[in-house]
């Protein structure tokens, strides 16, 4: 999407107010003591849904997210719940995936936990840079160990689960070159090489690619997989860097609530989102970046997709095999 597409979804269109009931429902979001995944969570529980679990890394910052969404909604005390998952660590991503795996079901895992930042740091025990640990490994780990609760929800109670990744418009602003190398996950660990106005762009650019690859794998499981752009909000997002992304915020930026809505209506979107890219709260494969559209980026799909698998084998062997 160019600039012009930019402005005139930034400025102009503005997302419907969910009205949808969530009635029953048992709901995940990620990231959730703050930004998009809180105001998603606020909406989900004004919406009547059963339960509405806080996956977050911060504990008190997850109560005090609580308590605000209780005291908005005045949903009942019970439906709000606060789990530890800090996506720096697979043993934590496991243990909540375990805890998780007990809910009698699961209608929605909002998957919108993510960072950018400009301080290079390889997490010690994944062995990954931060960025890519946390937005992508992470972020895809915890989807895949959910995947059967995902899938026997869809049956034993004939509904459609959501799994949503909140991805971004700046997956276009990456020139991506790690794809051509050997080993792109490896070169992505290269201190020397990294650009920071890159790294977020191409976390982002990546899931979209791996979400291409990973739906036609659960094809018929009765599970919708699709990620999203909530376009450029308000948020915490960019506490950790100074670049142009905090000024451009200043100008054009959307309501965190506003934004939310975008989480919201693709975490309830029908079959048509399967493997999709949603924006403004519809499918729209144009706002795809033209590399994600190429046949380079087909390549590049299956060959991060085949990284992906062999990290995640590594982590947990026989986890893919959820697929
Ligand atoms: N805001 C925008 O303009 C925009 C645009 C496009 C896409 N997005 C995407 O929207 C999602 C939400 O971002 P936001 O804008 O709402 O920013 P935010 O307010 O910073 O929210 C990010 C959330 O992710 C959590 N998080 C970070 N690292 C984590 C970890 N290791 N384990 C678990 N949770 C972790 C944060 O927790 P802490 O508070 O503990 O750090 C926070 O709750 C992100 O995926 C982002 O890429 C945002």
């Amino acid at each position: 999407m160019g600039l012009l597409g930019f402005l005139y979804s930034q400025l102009l269109v503005t997302s419907v107010y969910p009205t949808t009931s969530c009635a029953g429902q048992t709901i995940i979001v990620t990231g959730s003591n703050s930004g998009l995944g809180k105001e998603a969570a606020r909406h989900f529980a004004r919406l009547g849904a059963s339960k509405v679990i806080l996956a977050v890394r911060n504990m008190k910052a997850g109560e005090a997210a609580k308590y605000d969404i209780e005291n908005t909604t005045r949903c009942n005390a019970a439906v709000i719940e606060v789990w530890p998952l800090d996506l720096a660590s697979y043993q934590s991503v496991k243990s909540f995936a375990t805890r998780a795996s007990d809910l009698p079901r699961l209608d929605i895992l909002l998957e919108n936990a993510g960072i950018t930042t400009n301080n290079w740091e390889i997490i010690k025990g994944i062995g990954h840079e931060r960025t890519i640990a946390i937005n992508v490994i992470s972020t895809f780990f915890l989807a895949i160990l959910m995947l059967p609760k995902l899938k026997s929800s869809a049956k034993d109670f004939g509904i459609q689960p959501r799994l949503t990744i909140v991805s971004s418009e700046f997956h276009g602003r990456t020139k991506f070159p790690e794809w051509k190398e050997p080993n792109t996950f490896d070169a992505l660990n290269e201190p020397s090489k990294i650009s920071f106005s890159e790294r977020y762009p191409t976390s982002k650019l990546l899931e979209i690619l791996l979400l291409r690859q990973i739906a036609p794998a659960i094809e018929g499981s009765g599970v919708i997989l699709n990620a999203l752009t909530p376009g450029l909000c308000h948020s915490e997002l960019t506490r950790e860097v100074n670049s142009f992304l905090t000024i451009f915020k200043f100008f054009f930026t959307r309501s965190t609530e506003i934004g939310s809505r975008t989480l919201v209506i693709s975490a309830m979107a029908g079959v048509e989102s399967h493997g999709k890219y949603m924006r403004n709260g519809k499918v729209d494969d144009t706002a795809r970046s033209p590399f994600v559209r190429s046949n380079d980026g087909e390549k590049a799909s299956e060959k991060v997709w085949e990284e992906l698998r062999t990290i995640l084998e590594s982590i947990q062997p026989g986890v893919t095999g959820n697929l």
